[in-house]
């Protein structure tokens, strides 16, 4: 009997043997030296990364939720403050808000998965601190139009977690904002081997903030100058994410290929095929359709040896935890449509034309 044919949702694979080398030797070296908290490899990556998103700072912390929080934490958001952020998003964007003592106030978003800057200027009010610009699936959010709408005086947090080398009018995500947040999860398009984020600006006082936040409240050991925390990045992720940074541009481009040629393989008529923003230039973290019937099409894909995936089944205002917010379903009726329909297929680099046929031919066969 001939195996099943299958092709994974991500292949992290393909990427670790092409640095393979580089960072097994760059892992070494933070052995030999004992750097594994911060130290010498941290801080080239902080400076590497800074470089290539285009701002004066870049801070390496334990994950992309801490990120998140950090930032809002030294930009003096909490306890009274309003945070508007879109209502599909992956939670974290949400948790950061609590976490730090504000209140999320969610909004809905548009055709190309972003936030609706409509939505943005009718939920502003004068306890608006924040607007979280999340560029979900790999293009930025329009925040010069965000910025027109919350004026100067509010916090333009970008999200730049699904997003690394993302560009808009050519500007690099990450430095769109006053500040932005990233994670390098394993199967971001920067990806570490564990948990490891960051938080980007060019504000030299966030940055100092956070550089203490991050660090029990301190820069040197034992100094304590604020009330602050551990998440400091580690010197072994902080190698492996030089090692993959310098291959970043040629990974994405591969992922903006493997999107044109799903474009050219699938039917437009019964596969509703994602939107690239005017100015974007996309890096398809996903490449997400949407499709009728979506869950009986993501049970054949499975069943067909395809990994699909949904990112995410329920929008923010829908999840138990979010339930004190008091919204119910009919709030935000694009984040809960596409919640429905939305349907991630397998996108890395590395992604072989004929596994994308056969993504192509099965999902046909399903619609
Ligand atoms: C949009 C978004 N924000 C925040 C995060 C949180 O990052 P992390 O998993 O590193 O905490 C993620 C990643 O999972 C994400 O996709």
């Amino acid at each position: 009997m001939q195996a099943q044919r299958t092709v994974p949702f991500v292949d992290l694979g393909w990427q670790t043997r092409r640095i393979r080398e580089a960072a097994d030797a760059a892992i070494a070296r933070v052995i030999d030296s004992s750097g594994f908290i911060l130290g010498a490899a941290a801080a080239d990556f902080e400076e590497e990364f800074a470089r290539y998103c285009g701002v004066a700072h870049c801070l390496g912390v334990a994950n992309g939720t801490d990120a998140l929080e950090l930032a809002l934490e030294a930009a003096g958001v909490g306890r009274g403050d309003e945070v508007i952020l879109p209502a599909n998003t992956f939670v974290a964007t949400a948790e950061a808000v609590v976490r730090v003592g504000a209140t999320p106030v969610l909004v809905d978003c548009t055709d190309d998965f972003l936030i609706s800057v409509e939505g943005v200027a009718d939920a502003v009010s004068s306890r608006t601190r924040a607007v979280a610009a999340v560029h979900l699936y790999g293009q930025t959010a329009p925040v010069e139009a965000l910025r027109a709408v919350v004026g100067t005086d509010v916090v333009i947090l970008e999200d730049a977690a699904q997003s690394q080398g993302a560009t808009r009018h050519g500007i690099r995500a990450g430095s769109l904002g006053d500040v932005a947040a990233t994670s390098f999860y394993p199967g971001k398009n920067l990806g570490a081997f564990g948990d490891a984020g960051a938080v980007l600006t060019a504000d030299d006082a966030l940055a100092g903030t956070i550089r203490r936040l991050r660090n029990h409240g301190g820069i040197a050991k034992y100094e304590h100058s604020v009330v602050g925390r551990n998440s400091r990045l580690d010197g072994i992720q902080a190698a492996v994410l030089s090692a993959k940074l310098a291959h970043l541009d040629e990974w994405n481009q591969l992922r903006r290929d493997a999107a044109e040629t799903y474009g050219e393989m699938l039917d437009g008529d019964r596969v509703q095929l994602p939107v690239v923003a005017n100015g974007n230039e996309h890096v398809f973290h996903l490449y997400v359709v949407k499709v009728a019937e979506r869950d009986r099409v993501l049970e054949g894909l499975t069943a067909a040896g395809i990994g699909a995936g949904i990112h995410y089944p329920t929008p923010v205002h829908l999840l138990p935890a979010f339930g004190f917010l008091g919204l119910k379903a009919g709030s935000f009726p694009n984040a809960e449509r596409q919640a429905a329909e939305i349907l991630s297929l397998p996108m890395y680099p590395g992604l072989a034309e004929d596994d994308q046929q056969y993504v192509a031919d099965t999902l046909h066969a399903l619609l």
